[in-house]
């Protein structure tokens, strides 16, 4: 049975929002080291509030995030969540995470998580982790209680981890709630709050979420803007910053702006190593630096793709970093392959497709065997075919999700 979620209406549960749950099996594999130390780093344009300022305030915000995928692959960190490379990644349009936040007065603080209207103890500590972490930043976090609900629009245990959107969209919730509790502590009571949707045009907003979003994971920081977004300092993009993504508004050629992304369901289940271990392999790897470099130099070169609409370049820049990615993992020590065999069947059919009928369909791939077909929007019927036809087979239960470029995150009110 095959199963598209072109639109995905219904939300649905999935496991792997942000880490897979801790249980007696994964729990000493889980490092803590990244989310759980003091961040002391500098904020964007914001101080905290003084704790005797903290007003007493109850309600709710509720944001929607979008999932992301790179195409110029973020693999090797260091110090707190400092990307080893600068990528470039594009937001997804159906695949999202949903988050409530319902905050009130409770002294010390308090967290509440629940995924799909399940509370879920394993997600709810790296959360009182992520959010301990950031306490100097947002000192009311010790004066709430927050009880957190959030859902995903991509299947159970379909493979693509929800850590991106689902951190996108806490932090753009924690970001709103400092706004509120600042806005009160400076007009009292009847302080006047933008209207939320505001908040996706501020950019100082959006830096903050983001940054806030890196501290939970590396890459969710891509995921609080919409379009193109680039995260890591490069001299080819001044406002480029470590801390932060920012989005590439401009020099984006229409072929891009709605450019699709059918996610080929490979393989589900939870994987062999993680992003967590993957990223601290990097630190022994004998390519490393040669990679850094190579990721330095294809900056600039994506960016002007990005501008001329160039498929071809386009193409050939994005299947090598795939494979790249997929290289570095194999020279780790110790060494690891996320590939499935049918990854690569399904990459020979689509090289084959190519050659046959000159179409710009490419693939790339996460940190993981599901593959990600890119191609330009005016060509979905013929790739359509070759996926029904061709593809299909190879992924399990015949499982894909069609989507595209999104335009990012959006308040939502009510909640859904
Ligand atoms: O954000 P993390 O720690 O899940 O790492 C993401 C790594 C890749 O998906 C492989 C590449 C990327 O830039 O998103």
């Amino acid at each position: 049975m095959s199963c598209c979620f072109a639109h995905p209406q219904t939300i649905h549960r999935l496991d792997d929002l942000v880490q897979p749950p801790m249980n007696s099996e994964n729990k000493e594999k889980f490092d803590f080291s990244t989310v759980g130390a003091p961040v002391s780093e500098p904020h964007p344009q914001s101080e905290p509030l003084p704790l005797k300022e903290i007003p007493a305030l109850e309600g709710s915000v509720a944001w929607e995030a979008p999932s992301n995928i790179a195409l110029i692959k973020y693999w090797g960190k260091y110090g707190q969540q400092m990307p080893a490379n600068p990528s470039i990644s594009f937001s997804l349009k159906a695949c999202v995470s949903q988050t409530k936040v319902h905050f009130k007065p409770q002294s010390g603080g308090g967290v509440r998580f629940s995924l799909s209207g399940q509370q879920n103890l394993g997600f709810q500590t790296r959360i009182e982790n992520f959010l301990n972490s950031v306490e100097l930043r947002y000192p009311w976090l010790k004066e709430f209680a927050l009880d957190i609900e959030s859902t995903n629009s991509f299947p159970h245990s379909s493979g693509i981890a929800s850590s991106a959107s689902g951190f996108a969209a806490l932090a753009l919730c924690v970001e709103h709630i400092d706004q509120n509790v600042r806005l009160t502590a400076e007009q009292g009571p009847a302080a006047h709050h933008p209207e939320p949707t505001a908040y996706r045009a501020d950019a100082r907003f959006l830096n903050r979420a983001s940054h806030l979003a890196r501290l939970g994971s590396g890459s969710a920081c891509r995921s609080v803007y919409g379009g193109w977004v680039q995260w890591g300092m490069h001299p080819a993009t001044p406002e480029s910053r470590n801390e932060y993504a920012i989005a590439h508004q401009s020099a984006i050629h229409p072929v891009f702006t709605d450019y699709r992304d059918t996610i080929l369901l490979i393989h589900k289940a939870v994987k062999q190593t993680g992003s967590t271990a993957g990223h601290k392999l990097m630190e022994g790897n004998p390519y490393a630096d040669a990679r850094y470099r190579q990721a330095n130099e294809r900056i600039p070169r994506l960016l002007s793709i990005l501008a001329s609409g160039d498929l071809t370049e386009f193409g050939l820049l994005v299947e090598s970093e795939a494979l790249t990615l997929h290289a570095l993992m194999m020279a780790s020590d110790p060494s690891f392959m996320l590939m499935m065999p049918n990854t690569l069947a399904a990459i020979r059919e689509i090289q084959a497709f190519r050659k046959q009928t000159g179409l710009p369909v490419h693939y790339t791939l996460d940190a993981g065997a599901n593959l990600h077909l890119l191609y330009p929007a005016q060509h979905e019927t013929e790739v359509m075919s070759l996926i029904n036809n061709s593809l299909m087979h190879y992924c399990e239960n015949q499982a894909y999700i069609c989507d595209s470029v999104g335009t990012g995150p959006r308040p939502i009110n009510p909640f859904v």
